[in-house]
């Protein structure tokens, strides 16, 4: 396509709709063009002012032909009329996470595995930052961006379509320098560059608000916004490195799927190299340590991945992260500072928690004031005492550590501090329970009540917009919550009443909460703060019991049927559930909640239902990753060697010594056509 076909002197009112559609189409190939050469390749051909007069072009048409306008067209990235909510959307396929080390003899431990469970001769691994993003999903129907789906649980998360429709790398529209697959899902990370992170917080501190505290939490306020067009403002880039699901398109190498995303438009991870041996990854790993302060993105470490796709599949995945990949990371980052206080925070369960107020010190590019000092053990195990020099580190999002003291001989420390007798929220005395110092006052103690109304509201509990710690302080302490459900009776007249809220903020968040009275049940499950109860396993009871007032009802054999709970979390949900103040404040709750969801899933349901697979040989109709999800998806289960529970081997061509165990053992062996046959086995119907 060349620019200079385009005919921008025919003045706009003389344009016909025949003649402007035409010229939609070439302005937005030719924008799209450069949109990927400055924001994915970095080497523009034109100026910004040729860019904005080709941009300004196209917009005054699609303004005047509003038919012309489509969802991929360039002018669509400045976002889209606001949304009351972020739909909950099922990603195509679980999008799982990584396990980690630090650990240089854990990597070669995770070589050895990986050697000894795909019997090749060699081994090839994929080697790529780790970047320190927020993950996304991207979906592409025929070649056209259709929905963005954060990671959320992993196997579902928030639709914020419109949101990534405005970074400017995320293609809309794939690239036709290959053929474009009638089904894509790209697995991305969205990224916010260091200086235009510190850019925003300034901007932030300029207007009054509070800043982020890393580029990873400004990137995911920004891809969670309810109204784009201020994602549209948040320079956020994106980088795409995995493919989560594709039709009319297959690869055998992570190596051609990320030359494929290349090719396709999107920006993938820089240097990634493949390697065969565990001393050219532990290279790897040292080389990328040393640069890490010369990149302008965040990086937390490397990632190994297997290359070959179809050996990932032999190795399979435990439900969290798959056993051919690692995320080998770096040291956390460490700073010399001074502590000035050590102060008591009471917490939502009531436990006292020591903390270090620091002389505030850039970790890493974060500004660090305080650090948790965990509880009286620990406190007493490090003897860390006011106005103590310490060394601070920060791992990734967790919250800063004091790793130690740094003697100095010229000074007299402090004597050892002592965790107070009473709780200095409520003058309760506290009680000592192994290394904790607790206030019993639960339903007495506003510190508590504070905490659990931040953790109801929080991102995995009812996720109500604007009810931070701040907000939940001042509600508390101006008497206007006593309880949890005291927040469905708030009005905007009351907000009104407190400190920083106008009229546009007091409207919202009685909009939020009322909003969030249809919500789904696991959600509602972890707000509601059951000792034990983190994301995973209120997933788990709400999956399982389906209702608020099953689990409620359950005894402790029914509790212990559900997957990840023992004896002793059995006994503690029981017990809460059973105190008469909590089970009073929670029923409040359940009562003033509209509808609480379960998603349907149907996992291990099939026609094929506890059938074993194992796979051996190529395949030549797909490759073994979709196999096996074709078969999962029927309920069956896929292995990696045969044994006597194995129903069925499907031979591809080559297959060698599976074929022959199977043979010994008399299992079933399928042709490829054969295993297909299976695939088409009728579904029952309703
Ligand atoms: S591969 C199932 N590659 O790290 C494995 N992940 O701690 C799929 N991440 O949530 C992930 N850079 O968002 C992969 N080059 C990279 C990555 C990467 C960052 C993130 C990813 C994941 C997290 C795991």
């Amino acid at each position: 396509m060349n620019e200079s076909s385009l005919d921008f002197d025919v003045p706009l009112e003389q344009v016909s709709a025949e003649a402007a559609e035409e010229e939609t189409h070439e302005l937005r190939s030719v924008i799209q063009r450069h949109n990927h050469l400055y924001y994915v390749k970095g080497v523009p051909e034109i100026s910004d002012a040729a860019y904005d007069r080709l941009f300004r072009r196209l917009r005054a048409l699609e303004e005047r032909f509003p038919d012309l306008i489509t969802i991929d067209s360039p002018t669509r990235r400045v976002g889209a009329s606001p949304r009351t909510d972020l739909p909950t959307i099922r990603h195509c396929a679980p999008m799982l996470s990584l396990d980690s080390t630090q650990d240089p003899a854990e990597v070669l431990r995770f070589d050895e595995r990986v050697r000894r469970a795909v019997e090749a001769d060699h081994v090839e691994y994929l080697l790529e930052p780790k970047l320190d993003g927020v993950s996304i999903e991207l979906v592409y129907e025929r070649g056209v961006l259709t929905r963005a789906v954060t990671r959320g649980n992993g196997l579902e998360g928030e639709g914020v379509t419109d949101n990534a429709r405005t970074i400017p790398s995320v293609p809309l529209r794939l690239r036709e320098e290959r053929p474009i697959p009638e089904f894509l899902s790209v697995r991305g990370e969205v990224l916010m560059p260091l200086t235009a992170f510190e850019a925003l917080n300034e901007s932030i501190m300029e207007e009054g608000g509070e800043p982020y505290a890393n580029p990873r939490n400004a990137t995911s306020g920004a891809i969670r916004q309810l109204d784009s067009s201020i994602t549209a403002t948040r320079p956020l880039e994106c980088l795409g490195y995995e493919v989560l699901d594709a039709r009319g398109v297959s690869f055998r190498t992570d190596w051609a799927v990320i030359e494929a995303l290349g090719a396709w438009g999107f920006r993938t991870p820089e240097r990634a190299e493949r390697v065969r041996s565990a001393d050219e990854i532990l290279a790897y790993h040292g080389a990328f340590q040393s640069d890490r302060d010369n990149l302008d993105y965040e990086i937390d470490g490397i990632v190994i991945k297997l290359d070959d796709l179809d050996e990932r599949v032999d190795l399979g995945s435990t439900s969290h992260h798959p056993r051919w990949a690692l995320a080998f990371k770096f040291e956390p980052r460490k700073e010399v500072t001074r502590v000035e206080r050590i102060a008591i925070q009471v917490g939502r369960t009531g436990v006292l928690t020591p903390v270090a107020l620091l002389l505030p010190v850039e970790v890493g590019g974060v500004t660090v004031a305080r650090a948790t000092l965990h509880n009286r053990e620990e406190l007493e195990r490090k003897d860390i005492r006011e106005k103590d020099l310490v060394r601070v580190q920060r791992a990734g999002d967790v919250i800063p550590q004091v790793v130690e003291v740094i003697p100095e001989e010229d000074r007299t420390r402090a004597s050892p501090f002592e965790m107070p007798d009473r709780c200095p929220n409520c003058g309760t005395r506290v009680q000592i329970s192994g290394p904790f110092t607790l206030c019993p006052n639960r339903f007495g103690c506003s510190a508590q009540l504070k905490g659990r109304i931040v953790h109801f509201a929080s991102r995995s509990g009812l996720d109500i917009e604007g009810l931070g710690s701040e907000t939940a302080a001042l509600l508390v302490d101006r008497g206007l919550v006593d309880e949890l459900v005291d927040l469905f009776d708030l009005t905007v007249e009351q907000l009104l009443e407190l400190p920083g809220f106008a009229s546009k903020s007091a409207d919202n968040l009685v909009a939020a909460i009322q909003g969030r009275r249809s919500t789904q049940l696991r959600r509602f499950l972890f707000g509601l703060g059951i000792p034990e109860v983190g994301v995973s396993v209120a997933g788990d009871l709400a999956a399982h019991f389906r209702s608020y007032e099953a689990l409620r009802d359950a005894d402790e054999d029914a509790l212990q049927a559900v997957r990840g709970v023992g004896p002793k979390m059995a006994s503690q949900i029981r017990s809460f559930l059973e105190d008469p103040k909590s089970h009073a404040a929670i029923q409040a709750v359940f009562e003033r909640m509209i509808q609480l969801d379960v998603p349907e899933v149907r996992q291990g349901e099939g026609p094929l239902s506890g059938r074993r697979f194992v796979f051996t040989g190529t395949l030549q109709s797909m490759t073994r990753a979709r196999a096996k999800q074709s078969i999962e998806a029927l309920g069956a289960r896929a292995s990696s060697s045969v044994s006597k529970e194995t129903d069925f081997v499907v031979a591809g061509e080559g297959g060698g010594s599976k074929l022959e165990r199977a043979r010994e053992l008399g299992v079933t062996i399928l042709t490829e056509g054969e295993f297909l046959d299976q695939l088409k086995v009728e579904t029952p119907g309703p």
